[in-house]
């Protein structure tokens, strides 16, 4: 079994699809093993995305990302990084498989309902982002 870090994010939030994605990833075959809600400050998200720091977007995604709150959760399951990306499809919803997450709920490439993360190495780093080393150590 390995982790992954998800945010269920201020589109999915605000349009009340939260519940329903939570429970896509559980019938999908995760298991949600720490989860909250928060609202990031723009000093948070801007830490969070700084390797997208000048990127065209990068403005326009801290902003977003600020603009309501986020639903950050830890999933477990085999191959966890590779499965959640599969399950949410991919970052532009309309070239996202049939029956993502992204498929389903998103709007468009910024809003895109949710994030996962890319590899193993940054799973760690984002899981440590949100969670505390005592919510981790109970991983
Ligand atoms: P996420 O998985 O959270 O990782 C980085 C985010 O940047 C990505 O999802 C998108 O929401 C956002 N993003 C990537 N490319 C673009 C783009 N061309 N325009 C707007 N947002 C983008």
């Amino acid at each position: 079994m390995s982790h992954t870090l998800a945010i269920i994010k201020p589109d999915a939030v605000e349009s009340g699809n939260a519940g329903k994605i939570l429970a896509h990833l559980e019938t999908a075959g995760f298991a949600i093993r720490a989860l909250r809600l928060t609202t990031l400050n723009q000093a948070q998200a801007g830490a969070f995305y700084a390797v997208h720091q000048g990127r065209p977007f990068y403005d326009e995604l801290v902003e977003f990302m600020t603009s309501g709150p986020v639903v950050p959760l830890v999933l477990e399951a085999d191959d966890a990084v590779a499965k959640l990306r599969e399950t949410i499809g991919a970052t532009d919803p309309a070239e996202a498989a049939a029956g993502t997450v992204r498929k389903l709920y998103a709007e468009s490439k910024g809003r895109n309902a949710i994030h996962a993360s890319d590899s193993d190495a940054n799973a760690e780093t984002e899981i440590a982002f949100f969670f505390s080393t005592h919510e981790r150590l109970g991983l």
